[in-house]
């Protein structure tokens, strides 16, 4: 029998409120979906003159998705706040006893669209404090959070979940328009021969990522005994999704590239919503030394080092750290 999408947060016994909130989430993803869909006959593909935060020039893309995701959380009635990868600023909503406040980024991988690639969305639900209007309401560590999700705009467009109850892939069912069930509790083994890194900057990496890279490359010959596979497809979402699929690491990790960057993933929007899907499938994720979801945020829109995945090369990037 396939489940959709509000059959299975009623299964899982997910409050009213954060259903709603993922059923509105899950509309903005189509929303969004029909909208790439439609590539350059509605110019999705031209940059702005803008830029966000972060100094990236946005795409219109971009800021639409950031409005339509944001125009589904206001229809929830259950978001208090959205911290957004494409606003300098968190955005208060008129609603500010909602029980929860939403990190996201509305188009994660957004410069292959340039190339027709994959691209999503990613995003993280917390409990609203209670202190409404003050910005460091988003800065709660990633174990707080209450629902991690996201899209995949692919060949299929896919929903990935998590309520704290394991990690469950939806698919797109075109013509009913329903989010269906069709992997659940997702678990990543605990082993791999496949890494992820964008090696361009590798000489900017830190002496524990050189070595395991190193190690990796010398293969069957070297100290890990076989041969390992690479890819990167340059979005987050695509990556994470292929470790979920089939296994692997991905690692975006500090460097000394300048200016001087502590990675260059989002914690409160990337980070920690990926974390939470991943050690939901029996994964790891660190930022070298400490758990991502550990971590203290300072900033809405720090960065920090990520490398998630297999747990058994989770924890053995955790050993070279601590030995380095
Ligand atoms: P975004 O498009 O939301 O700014 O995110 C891009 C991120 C992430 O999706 C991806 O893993 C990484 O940037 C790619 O970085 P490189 O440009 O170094 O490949
Ligand atoms: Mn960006
Ligand atoms: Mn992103
Ligand atoms: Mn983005």
């Amino acid at each position: 029998m396939s489940m959709k999408l509000n059959e299975y947060l009623s299964q899982a016994g997910s409050p009213q409120a954060l259903a709603s909130l993922c059923l509105c989430l899950a509309e903005a993803g189509k929303a969004i979906a029909t909208l790439i869909a439609q590539g350059a006959l509605k110019g999705v593909t031209e940059k702005m003159h803008s830029t966000n935060v972060q100094g990236e020039t946005q795409m219109q893309v971009d800021i639409l998705s950031h409005e339509l995701a944001l125009a589904q959380m206001v229809l929830s009635g259950v978001v208090a706040g959205v911290l957004s990868e494409e606003v300098d600023l968190p955005v208060w909503l008129d609603a500010a006893d909602a029980p929860f406040l939403v990190s996201m980024d509305p188009l994660d991988g957004s410069s292959n669209l340039a190339i027709n690639g994959v691209v999503g969305s990613i995003f993280s639900v917390l409990p609203n404090l209670g202190a409404s209007g003050d910005d460091a309401a988003f800065l709660q560590p990633g174990s707080a959070q209450l629902a991690a999700m996201y899209l995949m705009y692919g060949p299929a467009t896919l929903l990935v979940l998590t309520v704290g109850k394991g990690t469950q892939v939806f698919t797109l069912a075109s013509e009913s328009g329903d989010f269906v069930l069709t992997q659940s509790d997702v678990q990543i083994a605990a082993d791999t021969s496949e890494f992820a890194i964008n090696a361009s900057n590798q000489r900017y990496w830190q002496p524990a990522m050189q070595r395991y890279v190193d190690e990796c490359l010398q293969g069957v010959d070297g100290p890990r005994g076989r041969d390992f596979n690479m890819r990167w497809c340059a979005s987050m979402v695509m990556d994470v999704h292929r470790i979920l699929s089939r296994g692997g690491v991905f690692l975006y990790p500090r460097d000394c590239k300048q200016p001087v960057r502590a990675g260059r993933l989002r914690l409160l929007y990337e980070a920690n919503p990926m974390s939470l899907l991943v050690t939901q499938a029996g994964g790891g994720s660190i930022n070298g030394e400490q758990d991502v979801l550990s971590l203290q945020p300072e900033q809405c829109h720090q960065r920090v080092p990520v490398l998630l995945g297999a747990k058994n090369e989770i924890e053995r990037l955790r050993e070279y750290h601590r030995q380095a």
